[in-house]
């Protein structure tokens, strides 16, 4: 496996292997990883010639309160695990060389970047698609994988590739869970063992607000008020919105018709958590 420390590198090995023909799946990530982005990898390896994974924890979508200093950073395991995973090229650019002295462009995606998470974490889609932008440019593959644990990233990225022309194959993969339910993320480490046993509720919730989805005559409510029953037990939990969306636009869903999907964001003393699960109706 190579490591790739600059944009530079990173082009000049990817237009080798366009040259030869080779197809690339691309993985960006902020490491951390675990089985969630294992099984990301996975998909992209059976799907393509050339595999690359960078690990770069941007600053651009963390706010000034948030964990950007905290959030782990566990390379060597990282690398082992991407190593493991038959991954081509690691790519790990440092900070001053993705944002270097003098960068003023950003890409936002209307809308979408201002709802739901948007509106709990200003700027942050913002940091993300400009990222996601600028590691497409430096890696140019032909598809990039993307969990739905993060729905709202992944249809904001879908959005950007269709309007900017990108010309990638977004590839959307379920999301990995615990077998109790909980959503893997980097920072379930930061759950104390209390909080950790509660966590499974969240998801929980969003089953019992899918379940009542099932029953006729059910209504975007009562979905909403099943999900919200269950995830309001949660000991010491503060809900920052619990939304019943279309899957496409993610305007709230007036009627139980089409593609839905039950998104959440809780907060268990210091570490916010988001979930999310697609809603069928009846009809
Ligand atoms: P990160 O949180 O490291 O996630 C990288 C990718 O792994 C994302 O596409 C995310 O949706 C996916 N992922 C995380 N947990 C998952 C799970 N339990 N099951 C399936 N997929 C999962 O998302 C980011 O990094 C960043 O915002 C990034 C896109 C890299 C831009 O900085």
């Amino acid at each position: 496996m190579k490591l790739i420390r600059t944009p530079d590198e990173m082009q000049e090995m990817s237009a080798q292997w366009r040259k030869k023909g080779d197809s690339i799946g691309f993985v960006p990530t902020m490491g951390a990883l675990h089985e969630g982005h294992r099984s990301l990898i996975q998909r992209a390896r059976r799907e393509n010639r050339k595999v690359v994974v960078s690990i770069f924890v941007n600053p651009l979508q963390f706010g000034p309160a948030e964990d950007f200093t905290r959030y782990p950073r566990p390379f060597y395991q990282d690398r082992r695990m991407c190593d493991a995973s038959f991954v081509d090229a690691l790519y790990r650019p440092d900070p001053e060389r993705v944002y270097p002295d003098g960068f003023a462009t950003t890409v936002e995606v209307g809308g979408l970047s201002s709802l739901l998470d948007g509106e709990f974490r200003p700027g942050h889609f913002k940091g993300v698609a400009t990222v996601v932008l600028k590691l497409f440019q430096q890696v140019r593959p032909d598809r990039a994988y993307f969990g739905e644990k993060d729905f709202q990233q992944l249809t904001i990225i879908r959005r950007m590739t269709r309007d900017l022309d990108l010309g990638i194959d977004v590839v959307p993969c379920p999301t990995v869970r615990e077998r109790d339910g909980l959503a893997l993320s980097s920072r379930n480490v930061y759950l104390s063992p209390q909080e950790r046993s509660a966590a499974p509720k969240f998801h929980q919730g969003l089953d019992a607000g899918a379940a009542e989805a099932k029953k006729s005559r059910a209504k975007p409510k009562d979905v909403l008020a099943a999900a919200r029953k269950v995830v309001a037990r949660i000991p010491g939990v503060s809900i920052d919105y619990l939304r019943l969306v279309d899957a496409d636009s993610l305007a709230d869903a007036e009627r139980l018709r089409g593609r839905l999907r039950l998104l959440g964001a809780i907060r268990l003393g210091r570490t916010r958590l988001i979930d999310n699960i697609p809603v069928i109706c009846k009809d």
